[in-house]
């Protein structure tokens, strides 16, 4: 089906790949590659399909790919329960403060058995907010509901009233969302429209006893903003599996905050969902090149 295709050995850089590329029919990208049009361009007419091994696609110009005709699968569904599966231990760890707590145990820090020491946030009878609703959202809802979340509440670009019924979510306003969640979990792709959309003006109405936890892109959070809510008590803490850019530099202030965990975007790293999604991004390319849906 195929005329011209290379495996890579190992990664290769953006400008490598602008120059391997020209003349492949079909081409499988992961969520560091930009598919813009320079890459379209190097590549050349050939290119019919291009199928990322990734939920997100804002690394691709969807703009560009339609104006070529070429065709784009991407891995939903088969990674929701792995990102949903992290979303909740960097919740616990954040809320719990794990990490401080194992390093405390293994630095000497560990005096004794103190009151308020290490003390967090707990999620029995808490309000759980989600940044938008998809089926990342509901599978992250399911999960806490066990640990008796006692309110789960939503905001969208409009209410999803299918998904909502099935965890039982209300449909607030942003502001809405800001000033009731004890837990704000960010769920919505990276868009024009979310970009920096968890901002100083979003912080700034949440609690200060309030968990932030972004699972999605770190694109929708300025990092600077969130520097100051957690550094000045306006939040209690941040989990971030996402961050601008990726590596996070280690000299970056974020890492200085005992109140935020940064973790090297893992959510769908389990074993069996990268398999599955490397096996979904394979199909797609080759479906695609058959002509039949992706
Ligand atoms: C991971 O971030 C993905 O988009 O699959
Ligand atoms: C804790 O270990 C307790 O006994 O309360």
């Amino acid at each position: 089906i195929c005329n011209r295709s290379f495996i890579l050995k190992s990664y290769i850089t953006q400008s490598e790949l602008l120059q391997k590329v020209k003349g492949v029919d079909a081409l499988v990208c992961v969520l560091t590659e930009k598919i813009d049009a320079e890459l379209l361009d190097a590549a050349g007419p050939n290119l019919k399909v291009l199928s990322t091994m990734s939920v997100g696609f804002d690394h691709l110009s969807l703009e560009e790919l339609k104006k070529r005709g070429i065709r784009v699968g991407y891995t939903p569904d088969v990674l929701t329960d792995s990102v949903a599966e992290l979303t909740v231990a960097l919740l616990l760890t954040t809320s719990r403060r794990l990490i401080e707590a194992t390093h405390e145990a293994k630095s000497g820090g560990w005096g004794t058995w103190r009151t308020l020491w290490l003390c967090g946030y707990e999620l029995a009878n808490s309000t759980v907010g989600i940044l938008g609703l998809g089926r990342i959202g509901v599978a992250i809802a399911e999960r806490l509901k066990p640990f008796k979340v006692k309110k789960f509440i939503y905001t969208d670009v409009a209410p999803r009233p299918e998904l909502a019924s099935l965890i039982d979510a209300e449909y607030v306003s942003m502001d809405e969302l800001a000033s009731q969640s004890d837990f704000l979990t960010v769920c919505c792709a990276l868009t024009p429209e979310t970009k920096d959309i968890c901002n100083k003006d979003l912080f700034s109405k949440m609690k200060n006893t309030s968990i932030f936890i972004n699972t999605s892109r770190g694109g929708v959070v300025d990092q600077e903003d969130l520097y100051e809510a957690l550094s000045s008590g306006q939040i209690a803490g941040a989990g971030l599996d996402v961050t601008v850019p990726e590596p996070l530099p280690t000299s970056h202030p974020l890492f200085t905050l005992n109140n935020c965990v940064i973790l090297p975007h893992i959510a769908s790293a389990s074993y069996s969902t990268r398999n599955a999604m490397s096996a979904l991004a394979a199909n797609n390319l080759l479906l695609g090149l058959k002509g039949q849906p992706i």
